[in-house]
């Protein structure tokens, strides 16, 4: 059977909020090009337009409103242009998002990631559509996420689901509502994906979960050794261990790990596996007791601190790094006192922080009565950054001097005679380089200057190239 051939379409995605969002665009690219869509450069030239929300924050509300808007005038004078709205705040707004935004074509939401194309092309036949799965179906997760074809941005690294969703219940998270409970992937699945992906040229992969301690909770594992048919759950730090071992893979990431749940095995499996990278993201909320168990966080400051410590012990040259809320509903200047303390004992490499936003539907929303002001967080915010730029600034100029593997990334953003690259602790260094080195490559450099969020070195010498095939990029915003 002969069909007319029609130009192939062209789409875009545009990606807000975390690596899992990240991880999902990449899936849904590949199911657009499985399809025969081809990746567009821009709006102007694009005939689908993703726009791959995220709710954990307000602000991102709005970012995906304000991109709609200007969306809407594209489409208006390119109506054939098709609009999908995917991700968690699809999940969260449901059929709210077209109420809002009715020239929008399609909806659906982070269970629904599989279905990508088939959805659009319902929605070419029937007409705008909102298809929200309430959870994630039996097999979904046979295909989830990573086994699905994706269009990956860099081909030397890869992003692997390990897990999705969230069984904890912090007050003030949106999460466990938009991506629900915790489904773990198969452990054998997961270390043949590694290698699958080891044998297409990666070098570096990042283990992805929003609690990834609880890695393997929901599973079970034939004990491996002669003669024991003892089933056992695999641990995430088995998997940190299976991981490293495939051949081809240098680098091992993983976030994020829950500081309740950071096990000693975690912590000996790190140490261990020479391809686990140096780089502990170590989620803290807060440095107040009080503000820690309204969050139904599961530790205290000084519990945290001590889990910190021990991580230090083990793993030589360890950074870490965390996330910070200010403003929790109650939160007094005390607590928040107690907050730059902390952050100064833990001696950040680096940390995000965020102005609490109250999120629909989560336990802290509701305590209106206990909100902080606006300018008291604004204030406490400002205070917080220079405690925490402080550290990272004594912990970059302790790198000066020293040789560190970077893996490039491309030219730097500001000057492109300049090469960036990243080291093990995951941070961007900075070094010019005589001739053009391929994105993924391998090189020795010293460490010259620091500032808080880079370090600039002196290139050394290349010690492996780049393995993978080049790709085109996923557009990402
Ligand atoms: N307000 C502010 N920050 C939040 N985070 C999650 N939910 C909220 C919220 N409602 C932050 C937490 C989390 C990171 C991914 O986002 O610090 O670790
Ligand atoms: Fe949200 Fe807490 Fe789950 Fe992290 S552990 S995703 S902050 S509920």
């Amino acid at each position: 059977m002969s069909e007319p051939v029609e130009p192939a379409k062209r789409y875009l995605i545009r990606t807000f909020g975390c690596q899992m969002n990240e991880h999902d665009s990449e899936r849904i690219a590949g199911l657009f090009e499985a399809d025969g869509m081809t990746a567009a450069t821009d709006v102007d030239d694009a005939d689908v337009v993703v726009l791959n929300t995220c709710c954990i924050r307000e602000n991102a509300d709005n970012k995906l409103y304000g991109t709609l808007g200007h969306l809407k005038s594209v489409k208006d004078r390119r109506p054939g242009m098709e609009i999908v709205v995917s991700g968690c705040l699809a999940q969260k707004d449901q059929e709210g998002i077209r109420e809002r935004a009715p020239y929008v074509d399609l909806v659906f939401g982070t269970h629904n990631v599989h279905q990508a194309t088939e959805l659009l092309h319902r929605s070419r036949a029937e007409g705008p559509l909102t298809e929200i799965l309430a959870e994630t179906v039996a097999d979904d997760h046979e295909l989830f996420p990573s086994a699905m074809p994706a269009h990956r941005e860099h081909g030397h690294t890869a992003w692997v689901t390990i897990q999705i969703g969230c069984d904890n219940s912090c007050a003030f998270c949106i999460v466990p509502a938009v991506r629900g409970g915790e489904i773990s992937r198969p452990f054998d699945r997961l270390v043949h994906e590694v290698a699958d992906l080891a044998a297409a040229g990666v070098t570096e992969v990042t283990l992805l979960g929003q609690n990834v301690n609880s890695y393997g909770r929901d599973l079970t594992l034939a004990a491996r050794q002669a003669g024991d048919d003892v089933r056992v759950r695999p641990l995430f730090a088995d998997l940190l261990r299976a991981v490293g071992a495939v051949e081809g893979i240098r680098r091992v990431r993983y976030t994020s790990p829950h500081p309740k749940d950071l096990r000693p095995e975690t912590i000996a499996a790190m140490a261990e596996t020479a391809a686990v990278c140096e780089h502990l993201h170590l989620p803290v909320q807060s440095g107040s007791d009080r503000v820690l168990a309204a969050m139904h966080r599961g530790y205290t400051a000084e519990r945290y601190l001590e889990k910190l410590a021990a991580a230090r012990a083990e793993i030589v040259d360890l950074a870490v790094t965390t996330d910070i809320i200010v403003g929790f509903p109650g939160e007094t200047d005390h607590d928040f006192e107690q907050t730059l303390a902390l952050a100064a004992a833990a001696e950040y490499d680096s940390a995000y922080s965020f102005i609490y936003s109250p999120r629909a539907g989560t336990e802290a929303a509701e305590l209106v009565d206990r909100y902080v002001p606006a300018d008291v967080i604004a204030a406490r915010f400002d205070r917080l950054k220079v405690v925490l730029e402080r550290s990272a600034l004594a912990k970059h100029r302790d790198r000066i001097g020293r040789v560190e593997e970077v893996v490039v990334e491309g030219p730097s953003r500001k000057d492109p005679s300049v090469l960036t690259g990243r080291t093990r602790q995951n941070k961007l260094v900075h070094f010019a380089s005589a001739e053009p080195l391929r994105v993924g490559t391998f090189a020795e450099v010293e460490v010259t200057d620091a500032a808080p969020h880079f370090l600039r070195g002196r290139l050394l010498e290349v010690t492996a190239s780049a393995r993978h095939r080049t790709r085109i990029p996923v557009a990402a915003g």
